[in-house]
């Protein structure tokens, strides 16, 4: 099922997403006992981990079993401020009481593979496989929301166009290199390990988004417009402000 959300701007958009996601973990753990999360960079995604932390109802979830994972990492040294592990512990993990060993970052470049992308890839790719879920297919943990934000040239993760990374169907995490945004090396799910999701939601805000939000919408192919191959097993969805909408069909 793909639902898109419009709202009328992009703070209303994190908060109603923060909102959303308080209450997809709350119900995940009201099922499975722990919730998984898998977190996004991007200033969308981090705005909404930041409209969590200052949500009322964040003390809802039992942080304590989250499970936490990254999407995509940008490849820099620990702590540096471009990371979005470093930028998602700011925003809400150092605020609430998750348990360490339940937050998964992926490897930073100085870290104990060096500035070895694929190592560092592989590696968590091992982290996943050991937590692999019977409910997929493909040795990744079950996700119960996976979040991402959408590029201007439609990116996801760390998936640009025209990449091979974007067309990878044996690996579930990659070494990418050559970014377009900067940093040039990162590490990313790939598509089918993002597919694996129960939920993923795409969060995207601006005028600059609208183009490729249309085009993923219309059916374009994932190496051309990596976000239209993100899709959740149960869901995908589309959280939009009104300008990152403004291609979408009338009705859209
Ligand atoms: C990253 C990302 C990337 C991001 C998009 C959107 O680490 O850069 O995970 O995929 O989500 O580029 O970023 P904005 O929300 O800042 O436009």
């Amino acid at each position: 099922m793909t639902r898109v959300v419009v709202h009328a701007s992009g703070e209303l958009l994190a908060a109603a997403a923060a909102a959303r996601l308080i209450t997809a973990l709350v119900d995940a753990q009201a099922e499975h006992g722990v919730a998984s999360v898998v977190l996004t960079g991007g200033r969308t995604g981090i705005g909404v981990l930041e409209q969590v932390r200052r949500s009322p109802a964040r003390d809802a979830v039992d942080w304590s079993n989250v499970d936490v994972y990254w999407g995509d990492e940008r490849f820099l040294p620990d702590g540096d401020p471009e990371r979005n592990e470093t930028q998602a512990r700011e925003a809400l993990l150092d605020h609430v009481p998750v348990d360490p060993e339940r937050v998964h970052p992926m490897a930073p470049s100085d870290g104990r593979f060096g500035a070895d992308a694929e190592a560092a890839a592989a590696h968590y790719a091992e982290v996943l496989a050991t937590k692999a879920s019977p409910a997929t297919d493909i040795a990744v943990p079950r996700f119960d929301v996976l979040l991402l934000g959408v590029g201007e040239e439609g990116h996801t993760a760390s998936l640009f166009p025209d990449t091979p990374y974007v067309k990878e169907v044996e690996r579930t995490v990659v070494g990418v290199h050559d970014c377009p945004k900067p940093p040039p090396t990162r590490i990313s799910l790939t598509l089918p390990a993002i597919r694996a999701a129960s939920e993923v939601w795409l969060m995207t805000t601006g005028a600059a988004k609208a183009e490729p939000v249309a085009a993923a919408l219309a059916g374009a192919q994932p190496v051309d417009i990596p976000a239209a191959g993100a899709r959740g097993r149960n869901k995908t969805l589309w959280l939009l402000d009104a300008a990152a909408a403004s291609e979408l069909p009338t009705g859209g």
